[in-house]
Order: C-alpha cells, then structure tokens, then sequence
C-alpha cells in the first residue's frame, strides 16, 4: 500500500517517512504545492496512493496574523484541495490540527467534543481546514488534533532551549502556558494505522500528560544533561502577535484511540538522537 506524503520536509512528514520505509511517496514543497489544486489532483491520481497523510501546512503562528490569505490558502484551501482529489481516486485521507482550535479556558484536557474557540488566525484557519477537509470527505478522513511537536531537528521549542543554554546560564521560561509536548518520531507511526484503528472523523493524539514549557524545558535540558537554570516567566515577559491558549493539553474521549507515550518519554527518546 502507497502511503502519500505531503509536507515531506516538514516534522511531521519526514518522520512519518523514517517510519514508512518503502511504502512512503513523500512530496516536499518542491514536489508539490499543495494550495494548486490542478497539481494536487495529478499528483494523486499519478501515485495512486491507498492512504493520503497531508502533514503540509502554514505553521507560523505568528506570521499567520499578518498573512491571513496566505496562512488561508494553505489550512483551508488546500485541504479542501487534498481532501477532493483523495475523495475522487479511492483514497483515505489522514490530515493534521491543532490544540490551537481551542481557547485555552479549561483546566483538563480537551476533548474531541469540547466547543472550540481560536484565539489565533492560524487556529481559525486549522479549524476551517478540518471542516474543509470533513466535509469533502466525510467516509474518508482522519482529523488528527495533536500539539507542541517537534522533532530532533526543525523549528521547534526543545531546540530553541538548547540554542538559548549554549550562551546562557540561566533561562526564563513562561508557567503559564499548559500543553501537551509531542514528540514527532511518537506521533507519526500511529497517523498511518489509524484509519485501521478507528473509524472516520476527529481525534486527539498528542504526548501523554500535561506540562507547563517551563516543565518541557527543564525535561529537555535534564534530558541533554545540561546543567541550566530554568526560572518561571509569563507570557506577558515575551508579546507576540498570536494570542496562545493558556492551556491546551489534550485527550481522547475515544477509548480506542491510540494513546501516545508520556511526554517526558518523548523528550528523552528525541533529545538520544537530538541534532545540534
Ligand atoms: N508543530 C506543532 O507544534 C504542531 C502542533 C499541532 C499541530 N500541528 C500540525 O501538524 C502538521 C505538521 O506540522 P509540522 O510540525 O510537521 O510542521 P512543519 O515542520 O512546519 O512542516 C510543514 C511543512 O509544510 C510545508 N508547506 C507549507 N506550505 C506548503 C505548501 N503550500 N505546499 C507544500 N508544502 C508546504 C512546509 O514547507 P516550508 O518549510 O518550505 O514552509 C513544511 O515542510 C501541520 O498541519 C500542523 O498544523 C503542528
């Protein structure tokens, strides 16, 4: 079975590639745009894939706020784009969001059911993506909901600590955002297997727990026997253009759904083989 993958550069996508082996077709960036509809339909129907894992998305938070077509074309529009020509050659389709569709004011991990509520543009647009992708096609896709991923190399929250304790003695690192750290080489086995777990519709995969970035930080960092401070800052400390849900951690009302690792198990199996 053919296993296409979109975002191929990307976290997600590159380690669902590691775990594929032979049966992964990945399509970067350069292989495919995916917000052109006319190429995502020939790129499906050339590799006639059984199962679609659409892992390219705009994922600048920030950036988003300032680029709402640009973040708009690439959540929602491609989506719909990847989900009709999935839909049109016998594909099921496993697509990617966020813990960023919700608004943070709950004090236990959200649930698939729970109403949402984006504070971001890219939360909007992930959300609008999901439905997108839902209602082109409803008997096939996955909706995969995970969180503050990453991966031993890429954009992403352990590397910034590692990169900020090179200089510094101590760092300062915000309390009061609550998620669920979810390590990419965790996460992307189980998106190929779902759809023969679970039948069609949303889920919430992320590390398993809660912890606050500070806690993720002093993981990473202990994790990398670094011997660096951590003190506890809040997000008023650091302004960004994106408002972030205050907590986030998420969980699977479903009791089929796969259930990921601890997150202190992902820190430490990511940061055996982190990249420098
Ligand atoms: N990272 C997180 O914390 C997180 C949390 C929750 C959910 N997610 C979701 O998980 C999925 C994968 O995230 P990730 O962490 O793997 O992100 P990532 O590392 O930023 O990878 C996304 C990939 O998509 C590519 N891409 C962007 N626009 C594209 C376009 N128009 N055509 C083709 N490729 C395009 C990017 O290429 P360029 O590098 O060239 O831009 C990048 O390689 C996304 O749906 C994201 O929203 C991520």
């Amino acid at each position: 079975m053919t296993v296409l993958v979109t975002g191929a550069g990307g976290q997600i996508g590159r380690a669902a590639l590691r775990s594929l082996g032979d049966r992964g077709v990945g399509l970067g960036r350069a292989d495919l745009d995916v917000t052109d509809a006319d190429a995502v339909m020939a790129a499906v129907a050339a590799h006639r894939p059984a199962l679609i894992l659409h892992a390219a998305a705009w994922t600048d938070v920030d950036g988003a706020e300032s680029d709402r077509e640009g973040a708009t074309r690439a959540n929602v529009d491609a989506v719909r784009h990847v989900a009709r020509a999935a839909r049109a050659h016998g594909a099921r389709l496993v697509t990617l969001s966020t813990d960023f569709v919700f608004d943070g004011r709950k004090r236990e991990p959200y649930v698939e059911s729970d109403p949402t509520g984006p504070l971001s543009l890219y939360g909007e647009t992930k959300l609008r993506g999901e439905e997108a992708a839902l209602e082109e096609h409803p008997e096939g896709t996955w909706v995969v909901r995970t969180a503050w991923v990453y991966d031993e190399a890429g954009t992403n929250f352990p590397r910034l600590i590692m990169r900020l304790a090179e200089t510094r003695d101590v760092l300062r690192v915000v309390t009061d955002q609550v998620g669920s750290p979810t390590y990419a080489g965790h996460l992307a086995p189980l998106l190929v297997e779902l759809p023969e777990q679970v039948p069609p519709g949303i889920r919430h995969i992320a590390g398993a727990g809660a912890a606050t970035r500070r806690e993720w930080a002093e993981a990473v960092l202990a994790a990398a026997g670094r011997d660096v401070a951590v003190e506890g800052a809040t997000s008023d400390e650091f302004p960004t253009p994106a408002r972030r849900p205050a907590y986030s951690a998420l969980a699977s009302e479903h009791p089929d759904t796969p259930v990921l690792p601890d997150w202190r198990s992902g820190v430490e199996a990511c940061m055996a083989g982190f990249i420098p």
